[in-house]
């Protein structure tokens, strides 16, 4: 009988845990998963859910459970696997169902996938989901691209299985096509810039100032109390004060410095690099990420260079304190400010009128960035819009106060020795972007003596020369 609401093919771990999270809000599901058993074992582990969850040994059994137009979320490795589930269920899915794609797409992919859909009758949806396994589980942040119309037949289902914040759902319809996976990227992106920072703030308690994991984790637990509040510093502080049980030793001295990546930090470098926004922040970031990834060149480097440079923070221990408090806010604001510009390129680029208001709410519950600060985000752009978050007036108050903090944490941590690439790249965002006058004058005059290519003077319109003489094309 054609009564689930809604479908899901992929039981692994976000599938699975997407499948129950529906089936708990209510809403009958149909499930399948290419190895039988595994849609069997699910089944059968559903406990006081499984009268909601509808088993399926085949797409066309799936297929036949679904309640016309019928969604299908199909929950597979990002890639290939996509491609080749949605030429499956061409063959069986007809006229106005819908497939969603909830893994973590490149927004490129998403958009030619709505291509090759174009005419076959069946509609897609991109759809990011953020939250890792607990927030599938129990209630993520949905961030949905499609058409309009597709997104009216699941927003029912969708608002009611995503985080709450105040009440207010947190998944919306962001845009056409690839609006989703896009925000989806730059959400990635902006987290990879958060934890870069918040790594960076821990190696300078760590190597400045020889605190002890659980002693970082009293200082990040009190900045949890107050502006930095988030899930990124909660959980930081958490991680600081576990011990490894095989050791007993603090688990994060045992873990290798060594840090993975699946590529949606990446993407949001190019994309920003495509449309001609800076994202200096993010890109430090995953450039951390890669270095740290070189750890046998490193500590080589480390022989061939010593360490020596490196020096203990002195002076006021609470006032250091204080400043690594502000050089994070700061480096966050910088960061969000970034994230924020490249999906404003974006939005234009492709049409999609991407709702910021919309988007910094639905990230306030739910998804890895979740903070107050995405509340006081969510103000700010209700305001009006703005160039750059840098320019709306509580960020203008926010970031004059704190950003004095940032300049003392960069310059002592560069005397010091110890690396700050996001923080040091957020502080000279900041100070490029504030700058009336800058320096690309003299970048203009180079251009135009090596290569004629001609310089905008401050006094008269038009293309101009120098008087460069011989030597110069
Ligand atoms: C989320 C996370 C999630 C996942 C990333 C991590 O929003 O729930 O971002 O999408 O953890 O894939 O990315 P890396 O493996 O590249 O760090």
């Amino acid at each position: 009988m054609a009564d689930a609401e809604i479908g899901l093919i992929g039981l692994g771990v976000m599938g699975s845990n997407l499948a129950l999270n529906i089936a708990e809000k209510g809403n009958r599901i149909a499930v399948f998963n290419r190895t039988t058993a595994r849609t069997v074992a699910f089944h059968k582990d559903a406990g006081a859910l499984k009268d909601m969850i509808v088993p399926c040994e085949t797409i066309e059994a799936l297929a036949a459970a679904i309640r016309p137009p019928r969604p299908v979320i199909i929950m597979v490795q990002a890639g290939a696997a996509v491609d080749e589930q949605i030429a499956h269920l061409r063959g069986v899915f007809s006229a106005n169902d819908i497939i969603i794609d909830a893994g973590n797409a490149n927004f490129r992919d998403t958009m030619r996938r709505f291509k090759e859909l174009e005419g076959s009758g069946l509609t897609f949806i991109g759809m990011g989901v953020s939250g890792g396994e607990e927030g599938a589980r129990h209630g993520p942040s949905i961030m949905v691209g499609g058409a309009e119309a597709s997104w009216k037949r699941v927003e029912k289902v969708l608002t009611s299985i995503s985080a709450k914040f105040d009440g207010e759902p947190c998944a919306a319809w962001l845009g056409t096509d690839g609006a989703g996976h896009f925000v989806k990227t730059i959400h990635n992106g902006i987290e990879y810039a958060d934890m870069q920072m918040i790594a960076e703030i821990y190696g300078i308690l760590r190597d400045g100032l020889g605190m002890a994991p659980k002693e970082i984790a009293q200082v990040f637990g009190k900045w949890n109390k107050g502006r930095l509040d988030s899930y990124l510093i909660e959980i930081t502080a958490k991680v600081l004060e576990a011990d490894d049980p095989k050791t007993g030793k603090p688990m994060v001295d045992m873990i290798l410095d060594r840090a993975g990546q699946k590529g949606t930090g990446k993407w949001s470098v190019i994309e920003a690099q495509q449309l001609g926004i800076p994202a200096t922040a993010i890109e430090a970031a995953v450039a951390a990420r890669v270095i740290s990834s070189l750890k046998d060149e490193r500590i080589a480097a480390e022989k061939a260079y010593g360490n020596g440079g490196v020096t203990p923070f002195t002076g006021s221990r609470q006032e250091v304190l204080a400043d690594l408090e502000s050089a994070l806010f700061a480096g966050k604001i910088a960061a969000y400010a970034q994230g924020f510009a490249v999906m404003a390129g974006a939005s234009k680029e492709f049409n999609w009128n991407l709702p910021m208001p919309t988007i910094a709410k639905i990230w306030r519950a739910g998804c890895i960035i979740r903070s107050q600060f995405l509340g006081t985000l969510a103000k700010a752009f209700s305001g009006g819009p703005v160039p750059n978050l840098l320019m709306a007036p509580a960020f203008i108050e926010m970031m004059k106060e704190a950003h004095p903090g940032l300049r003392r944490i960069v310059a002592r941590a560069a005397e010091a020795g110890l690396p700050t690439p996001a923080l040091s790249s957020a502080l000279g965002y900041f100070d490029s972007y504030r700058l009336g006058r800058g320096t690309s004058n003299v970048i203009q005059a180079q251009r135009d003596f090596f290569g004629a290519h001609g310089f905008e003077r401050i006094d008269v319109s038009g293309a101009h020369h120098g008087p460069w003489g011989s030597g110069a094309a």
